[in-house]
């Protein structure tokens, strides 16, 4: 077990900064960075410089530490380069002729690359998307999960995709709910787990989610040109991958042309050699000795203070970010219109050393759980001298 002291010990980024913007890139921990310093030498080398053996076993241990962050078999995970790879990917995996008439569905609020890949599949295969609108309570931006049962019930549908957590305001949708409401119709659910992965407890098993894809470089804290799916083991065999490489078949090194002997488990996905990926895996086992559920505890517990401080001590603000159930990570607060956002973000950084970002006309903050609350009450004061 690694107490949240030591993890920020192994987070060098807290020496000089004061990072509250993992909802846009996180930063790497030291044990990641030496890692990837490692194996980038190793092929100055060339051949003679790596060592395929043990890289061929990290690739399963990457695999391992994702199955078990997320509560799943590590033969239901394949590794990938980004949430939008990830979506192609599965998304380009589906037979899509003989479910023609069968529609899709998103809504206004969705990050491009949970939007792009949909309308593709969409053109090019004549398919209905369908995008719910978003409804706003006190300000806040949500989606209704009636509006979803709605759509299901009047037209055919195929396949929702959908953000656990929305990349401007954190709002956190119900996904137990709505994969329930989703299979009572034969809908499947494809989650872009981008903002919630590596921050909040994901158990898939138990939100029902039959595919997730995610990019590992904001809460997980791998790095760039990382990510991986899920695919539930029962749908494996629905999907038949474009993407494909010599670990896609179950002998991979056995170079020549020869029919494709795809692999039965998720491994039929991995189209790829990601040497960034062990950077991934070592991220991900520092979250997993935290426990993602103290993770999750002490972030939202961040958040909820964060909102104290903000109120108590700033006048003319307004929270537009969900709490409780709906909320996450992520808080975006608007100020009054005075208020030079773009100007705030660029003082922050350049004088105060502070990293947030400007989001949805409001400030977003996203500490993670090697934050505290000392750099919450820094960052409200600097914040109030200078607006
Ligand atoms: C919800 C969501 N999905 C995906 C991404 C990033 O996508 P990709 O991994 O394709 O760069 C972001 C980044 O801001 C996001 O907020």
């Amino acid at each position: 077990m690694t107490s949240l002291e030591e993890f920020r010990n192994q987070m060098s980024i807290t020496k000089s900064h004061i990072y509250f913007n993992h909802a846009g890139i996180g930063p790497i921990s030291d044990s990641t960075l030496q890692l990837l310093e490692n194996l980038s030498k190793s092929q100055r080398l060339g051949n003679q410089g790596i060592d395929w053996e043990p890289f061929m076993t990290w690739h399963g241990s990457v695999r391992k530490e994702i199955s078990h962050l997320i509560n799943c078999s590590s033969e239901e995970v394949a590794l990938t380069n980004s949430t939008a790879t990830g979506i192609s990917h599965i998304l380009s995996s589906m037979n899509w002729i003989d479910s023609k008439e069968r529609g899709l569905i998103l809504n206004d609020l969705e990050f491009s690359s949970n939007s792009f890949a949909y309308q593709q599949i969409s053109k090019k295969f004549k398919i209905p998307l369908h995008i719910i609108q978003s409804i706003k309570e006190d300000g806040i931006e949500k989606l209704s999960l009636d509006d979803f049962r709605s759509k299901m019930e009047t037209v055919p549908i195929s396949l929702i995709g959908i953000s656990h957590v929305q990349f401007q305001n954190g709002f956190r949708i119900d996904l137990e709910k709505l994969t329930k409401i989703a299979h009572e119709y034969d809908v499947k659910v494809l989650v872009d787990a981008m903002q919630s992965i590596g921050a909040l407890n994901v158990d898939v098993k138990k939100l029902g989610v039959d595919f997730l894809a995610t990019g590992g470089f904001k809460w997980c804290l791998g790095p760039l040109s990382t990510g991986f799916i899920y695919i539930k083991e029962k749908l494996l065999d629905s999907l038949e991958p474009v993407f494909v490489g010599p670990l896609s078949d179950k002998n991979p090194t056995e170079f020549l042309h020869r029919p494709f002997n795809s692999h039965d488990s998720a491994l039929k996905f991995q189209y790829t050699f990601n040497f960034q990926a062990s950077g991934l895996g070592e991220a991900i086992r520092l979250l997993n000795s935290v426990s993602i559920a103290k993770i999750e505890t002490k972030i939202i517990s961040l958040i909820e203070y964060a909102i104290e401080q903000f109120k108590n001590q700033i006048s003319g603000i307004m929270i537009i970010s969900p709490t409780g159930k709906e909320g996450s990570g992520i808080l975006t607060i608007k100020f009054p219109e005075k208020v030079n956002l773009e100007e705030t973000e660029k003082k922050l950084s350049k004088k105060h050393k502070i990293a947030i970002s400007v989001r949805a006309g409001g400030l977003r903050f996203s500490p993670h759980a090697y934050n505290t609350e000392d750099e919450i009450d820094k960052v409200v004061s600097v914040i109030k001298n200078i607006i």
